[in-house]
C-alpha cells in the first residue's frame, strides 16, 4: 500500500512515501481503507521528535488525523458494520473517565503510527462513527481538532446558553470552539491577527473581535465586552504571550482551557490574580472516545460543518504541511488518500 514515513533520523526532508506491505485484521479489530487526513500544528512537530521521546521511534507513519471505512473484521469482531466510515481515534486507550498516563499516552500520528497510509488495522473499539453528514475531508478534522474543542467548551467548560466565551485565534480548535460554544447558546468573542479572518468568524457566528497584533492589550477590551466582569471561558492556545490577557479578560470563578502554546510554553504571571479571582487553569488533552461520541451527536443535531481551510492531495503532503506552516490558513488544512 502506499504510506507516508518518517525514516533513519527525525527530520522534515524524512518524511517519505513508501510502498508497506498491507495490515490484516488482528483478532478485536477492523480494517480501515483510509480516505482523508487533517493536519494538526502537531504533525508540524512530530517529523522534529518535538515530544521527545513521546513522539516515538522510526520509521513511523505520521498524522494523527483520518477518517476511513470499515472494509473488513478481524476475529471475533462484529461492529462497527462493514462499510461504516469511521475515525481512529486519537487516544485509542482513552475509552471514558479520568485521565491516566496510560490512557493518554498512546496516540496517533506518533508514538503510534498514523493515519497516512491506504489500510490501518485498529482496536474496534478505537473508532467511531462520523456525522453522515459530513464529507470525507469534513470528517477527518474531529479526532484532535474538533474533540479538544468540545473537552474545552462542554466536558470541561460546561457552556450553557448566555456564557461568555473568549476564543483565541481562527485555527482548527479555535473554530470548533466558536461552533461549539454558539451551538450551545453562547456569546462568543475571537481574537485574530488577520482583520479577513475576523470578518468570517464573526460570518460564522462570533459576536465581535479584535486583531491581536493590533490591539496586543487585548485583556481590558474583552472584559468590557462582557460586561465589566469578563468571560466565563477563554480557549487558550497562545500560552506564553497570552495567558496575562486571559487572566485579564476571565471573569472571578471563570475558566481558562490551557491547550496550546503557540506563542511559547514557559509562564510568567502573578498568580495572585488566579488565587483571589478563583480561576481555574484546566489543562486540556484532546479528550476520551465518550466526549467523542457525545461531540458527533451534537454536529449531527446541528448539522454543524467543520470549516476546510484546502485539501491536498495525498502526494502533496509537504506542500500542505508548508501551507500549515505558512499560519494564512481559516480551519482546518486537509490531504486526500
Ligand atoms: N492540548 C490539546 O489537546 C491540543 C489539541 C490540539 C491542538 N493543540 C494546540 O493548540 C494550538 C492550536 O492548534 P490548532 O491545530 O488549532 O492550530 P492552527 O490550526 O495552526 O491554528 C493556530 C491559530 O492560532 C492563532 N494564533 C497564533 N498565535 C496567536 C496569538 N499569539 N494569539 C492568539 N491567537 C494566535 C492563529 O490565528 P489567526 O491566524 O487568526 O491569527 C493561528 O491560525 C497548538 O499549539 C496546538 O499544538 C493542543
Amino acid at each position: 500500500m502506499h504510506a507516508w514515513q518518517i525514516v533513519d533520523d527525525w527530520k522534515r526532508e524524512n518524511l517519505k512515501r513508501v510502498e508497506l506491505p498491507n495490515p490484516d485484521p488482528g483478532r478485536g479489530q477492523v480494517l480501515l481503507e483510509m480516505r482523508a487526513a487533517a493536519l494538526n500544528y502537531r504533525d508540524l512537530i512530530v517529523p522534529l521528535r518535538g515530544y521527545g521521546r513521546k513522539t516515538g521511534t522510526l520509521p513511523l507513519i505520521p498524522v494523527s488525523d483520518g477518517v476511513g471505512v470499515v472494509v473488513a473484521h478481524g476475529e471475533g469482531v462484529s461492529a462497527p458494520a462493514i462499510g461504516t466510515r469511521v475515525c481512529p481515534l486519537f487516544m485509542p486507550r482513552w475509552q471514558g473517565g479520568e485521565a491516566t498516563g496510560a490512557k493518554i499516552d498512546a496516540t496517533l500520528g506518533g508514538p503510534l503510527d498514523g493515519v497516512m497510509r491506504e489500510f490501518m488495522a485498529v482496536d474496534a473499539n478505537a473508532v467511531h462513527a462520523v456525522p453522515e453528514h459530513l464529507d470525507d475531508t469534513q470528517a477527518a478534522t474531529l479526532p484532535v481538532a474538533a474533540l479538544t474543542a468540545w473537552s474545552a467548551v462542554v466536558t470541561h467548560g460546561q457552556v450553557r446558553p448566555g456564557a461568555r466565551v473568549l476564543v483565541q485565534g481562527t485555527g482548527g480548535v479555535s473554530l470548533f470552539a466558536l461552533q461549539f460554544a454558539r451551538a450551545a447558546g453562547a456569546r462568543v468573542f475571537v481574537l485574530s491577527g488577520d482583520d479577513a479572518k475576523l470578518a468570517r468568524a464573526i460570518d460564522m457566528g462570533a459576536e465581535a473581535g479584535l486583531n491581536y497584533r493590533q490591539t496586543p492589550a487585548w485583556g481590558s477590551e474583552v472584559k468590557a465586552w462582557a460586561g465589566g466582569d469578563g468571560v466565563d471561558l477563554v480557549v487558550e492556545v497562545g500560552g506564553e504571550k497570552t495567558l496575562g490577557e486571559s487572566l485579564r479578560a476571565v471573569r472571578v470563578g471563570g475558566e481558562i482551557a490551557l491547550i496550546g502554546v503557540l506563542s511559547g510554553g514557559r509562564f510568567d504571571i502573578p498568580l495572585g490574580p488566579v488565587v483571589t479571582r478563583h480561576v481555574r487553569l484546566q489543562g486540556i488533552t484532546v479528550g476520551h472516545r465518550d466526549g467523542f461520541a457525545a461531540m458527533c451527536a451534537a454536529i449531527g443535531e446541528h448539522r454543524l460543518v467543520p470549516t476546510v481551510d484546502r485539501v491536498f492531495p495525498f502526494d502533496a503532503l509537504h506542500e500542505a504541511l508548508d501551507h500549515l506552516a505558512a499560519g494564512r490558513h481559516f480551519g482546518k488544512v486537509c490531504v486526500s488518500l
